[in-house]
């Protein structure tokens, strides 16, 4: 086959007919699991400001520093959004969505972008499905958020995973944290690779996220997060715990577990799955409880979580999880001649009217291809029109599963399609 002349950039990949009814199935699955949740859907542009991710996600932040896809047009800067909190943020800001009471559960599903090294489990177009509550403090926030995420694993049956569980603490915590890891790092800051030598300055806390080889053993030794938490985050921390353990859910605690955005506030978590390979979180979140400010909002504790759709689907692959079956094709009309196939158009209506999937050969091919195609397609019955068929008005229907076939008039099929005898 020759060359094309045009294919997809780089870590982004088309989802093709046979693939897209399991996305279909999933989508369908997080809808569902969202409604009995009592999570409301939200949908927010691809293109957002660049201000708005660039101070929501943080500048020192892989996704904003090297991976944004953004360009200029005009007076305004465009960014494809790398991730959905920060537009859930504006949305709810923008249109005041505080005003509505009480606090708000969105949930969404949608492409995602990050010029990311394309490898398994890692494109730079890929989606997410994420839910985000606004407006509570409580720890019961992160445990229902957490417990959304957990659900859909649950129901899809994908185990080999593991939660882990820390506390990034408040912004004092934190700076004090820091500092802990700056003194810690300094005096062998020549030993570590030249990126957490660069995070050394820029941001400390990213250095234990490494995975480089030389970094390992140091990190090891690294102070623990646990030690500098204020006494509001620790305690916010243990009453998610507990939370957690009166639903049953398991999680590890993982002190050096640090998100790479920048906007966290006490609870982070993440989901990590052995069958995924070196990409191997199949899902994260937090709490976020300055962001809605820091963005010009009212101040708005929030919390949430966001998943990634092909990690998902990498994971029930290696479960052998069927999702799922290949659609089929109801009735096939096959035609001979020309006013057969005027006959099968115009009857297409009614079968379909009645619910039925119904095609026919739009391209005058031979009884056999037909024949062929209908085998290919899947197809329950097939119907035979041709000019004998047209003059005694009685048309063969063939039964493709149990291999029989009958002859009625038109009426009579609709019927038999739509009521098959058992
Ligand atoms: P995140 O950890 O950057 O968090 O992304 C969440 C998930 O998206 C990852 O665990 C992974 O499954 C998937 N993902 C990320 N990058 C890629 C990629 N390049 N290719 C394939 N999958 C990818 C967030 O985005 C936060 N907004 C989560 C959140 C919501 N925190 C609070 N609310």
């Amino acid at each position: 086959m020759a060359t094309p002349s045009y294919t997809t950039h780089a870590g982004m990949v088309d989802i093709l007919p046979g693939d897209v009814e399991k996305w279909q199935v999933l989508e369908a699955l997080i809808r569902d699991i969202a409604r009995t949740f009592h999570f409301r859907e939200i949908r927010t542009p691809i293109l957002e400001p660049t201000g708005l991710i660039a101070r929501g996600v943080g500048g020192t932040t892989d996704i904003v520093s090297k991976e944004l896809f953004a360009f200029d047009r005009g007076e305004d800067a465009y960014v494809l959004r790398p991730e959905g909190t920060a537009s859930a943020v504006r949305a709810y800001i923008q249109h005041s969505l505080h005003q509505r009471g009480g606090s708000q559960k969105v949930f969404y599903i949608g492409p995602m972008f990050r010029a990311e090294r394309p490898q398994k489990g890692r494109q730079r177009q890929f989606h997410q499905f994420g839910a985000e509550i606004l407006g509570s403090p409580d720890p019961l926030a992160d445990a229902e958020i957490i417990a959304f995420m957990a659900t859909l694993y649950q129901k899809l049956g994908i185990t080999n995973t593991t939660l882990r569980l820390n506390s990034v603490g408040d912004p004092a915590s934190r700076e004090a944290y820091k500092a802990a890891l700056r003194t810690y790092f300094a005096p062998n800051a020549n030993l570590l690779s030249d990126i957490s030598q660069k995070r050394l300055e820029t941001n400390p806390m990213r250095i234990l996220d490494s995975k480089e080889p030389e970094d390992q053993v140091l990190i090891e030794g690294a102070p623990v997060i646990t030690n500098y938490l204020s006494e509001d985050s620790a305690k916010h921390l243990r009453q998610v715990q507990k939370h957690l353990d009166r639903l049953g859910i398991e999680y590890v605690d993982d002190p050096r577990l640090v998100r790479g955005l920048d906007y966290y506030t006490r609870t982070a978590f993440e989901l990590t799955s052995t069958d995924l390979g070196g990409q191997d979180a199949l899902g994260g979140g937090g709490r976020y409880d300055l962001l809605v400010e820091e963005l010009g909002g009212p101040a708005t504790p929030a919390v949430g979580f966001a998943a990634g759709i092909e990690r998902l689907l990498i994971a029930c692959q290696a479960l052998n999880i069927r999702l799922g079956e290949e659609p089929r094709l109801d009735v096939y009309l096959v035609t001979y001649g020309d006013e057969a196939r005027k006959w099968a158009f115009r009857h297409l209506k009614p079968l379909r009217d009645a619910g039925l999937s119904a095609a026919m050969d739009l391209s005058a091919r031979s009884m056999k291809a037909q024949m062929k195609e209908a085998d290919r397609e899947n197809t329950r019955w097939t119907l035979i029109v041709g000019d004998e068929e047209l003059q005694t008005g009685l048309f063969t229907l063939r039964d493709m599963e149990h291999s029989t076939e009958e002859k009625l008039a038109f009426p009579d099929i609709l019927l038999r399609l739509v009521m098959p005898r058992p």
